[in-house]
């Protein structure tokens, strides 16, 4: 049998397959079965202030956060748990934690620089093995420059860095103007690991109602091409481990991550639609791959198809487009 074991922002873990945060960790019985059908680790989902303090949000205000909206928000994919603040959510989070034998990452949104250092260092004593700050901001705001949005992002890292013993992870949007320098700011400022990327649901209008409508659409593994491009252009640039997000849906969606550069995976679409047991099946697909390869090992293989190994970067950086859209009549 093939090893299929990786190490991810300093955690050891039995196979690169984490389920992202979700609707998943809800529950603590699916958290055991996702445990059980071989996950390798799991992210709980965010611990968001916005939930928590229940902004009475204004028309601009709402859609300027609804241009991006994160499916996580939208709460009709949560049980009705009316917050009394994050004491609610931490002691889920420390049960959670104690259910399971794999390691289990928190995850938080915040809104104002306070509470992300605030909140995380509670997180940070539930037991957690690392924490994932999930962090969106859409760049609305004509008066503010990429700049402005980047600075904010460093300064919530750093802060949360200095203020936590676990490792930290940040999970990006792909909306940066130079996402490879992003990446390498945050690394400098201490994070382990980044999640590329979160997937947001953009909004939808009703014709009808006149309406924003939102709708939840799953990931199409079509969408893990972006950041599978982004991890094969970081391979080898970047010191910190990489989790590919968005449109994992297969054991080979896996061994592509991995050949890109990947430390591991994370994913929730495929299991939210498949169930929990697909966990398996994905992971004895690249059990099965490795085997056809004769790979032992994933570092046999980890970044094989990156920057760092493939000779054609153009193809890459560029994707060879011209010859694409000439070859098509
Ligand atoms: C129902 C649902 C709830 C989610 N909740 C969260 C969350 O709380 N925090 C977060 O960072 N991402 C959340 N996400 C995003 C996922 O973690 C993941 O980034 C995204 O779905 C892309 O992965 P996929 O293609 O495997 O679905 C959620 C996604 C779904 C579908």
């Amino acid at each position: 049998m093939a090893d299929l074991s990786t190490t991810y922002m300093g955690v050891a873990l039995k196979n690169p397959l984490i389920v992202a945060a979700s609707s998943i960790s809800s529950y603590v019985d699916k958290v055991k079965t996702a445990e059980e059908v071989g996950a390798g680790a799991l992210v709980i989902r965010s611990l968001f202030e916005e939930q928590i303090q229940h902004d009475d949000m204004t028309l601009s205000d709402f859609m300027e956060r609804a241009a991006n909206i994160s499916p996580e928000i939208q709460s009709t994919f949560y049980p009705p748990v009316e917050h009394g603040g994050p004491r609610e959510h931490l002691m889920w989070v420390e049960k959670t934690v104690n259910a399971v034998e794999m390691p289990v990452f928190a995850s938080l949104n915040a809104v104002n620089p306070g509470t992300w250092v605030d909140y995380a260092t509670q997180l940070a004593e539930t037991g957690i093995a690392g924490l994932e700050i999930n962090y969106y901001a859409v760049a609305a705001d004509p008066d503010k420059s990429g700049s402005d949005y980047e600075k904010a992002l460093f300064d919530i890292v750093e802060s949360v860095v200095g203020a936590v013993s676990v490792p930290v992870a940040v999970k990006l949007s792909p909306y940066y103007t130079s996402t490879a320098n992003v990446v390498k700011e945050i690394e400098k400022r201490g994070a382990k690991a980044v999640v590329m990327f979160n997937r947001f649901l953009q909004p939808d209008i009703d014709v009808d109602d006149e309406t924003i409508a939102n709708e939840m659409v799953w990931s199409d593994p079509r969408e893990m091409k972006v950041p599978l491009r982004w991890v094969a252009l970081l391979y080898g640039r970047v010191g910190l481990d990489m989790a590919l997000n968005t449109g994992v849906h297969s054991g080979r969606d896996i061994a592509k991550a991995i050949l890109a550069g990947a430390s591991a995976v994370q994913v929730a679409s495929t299991v939210l639609q498949n169930g929990l047991p697909y966990i398996s099946t994905m992971l004895m697909d690249l059990q099965s791959w490795m085997e056809e390869k004769d790979y032992d090992k994933l570092d046999d293989f980890r970044g094989k198809v990156s920057q760092q190994n493939v000779e054609d970067l153009f193809g890459f950086e560029r994707a060879q487009y011209m010859q694409l859209l000439m070859s098509q009549q």
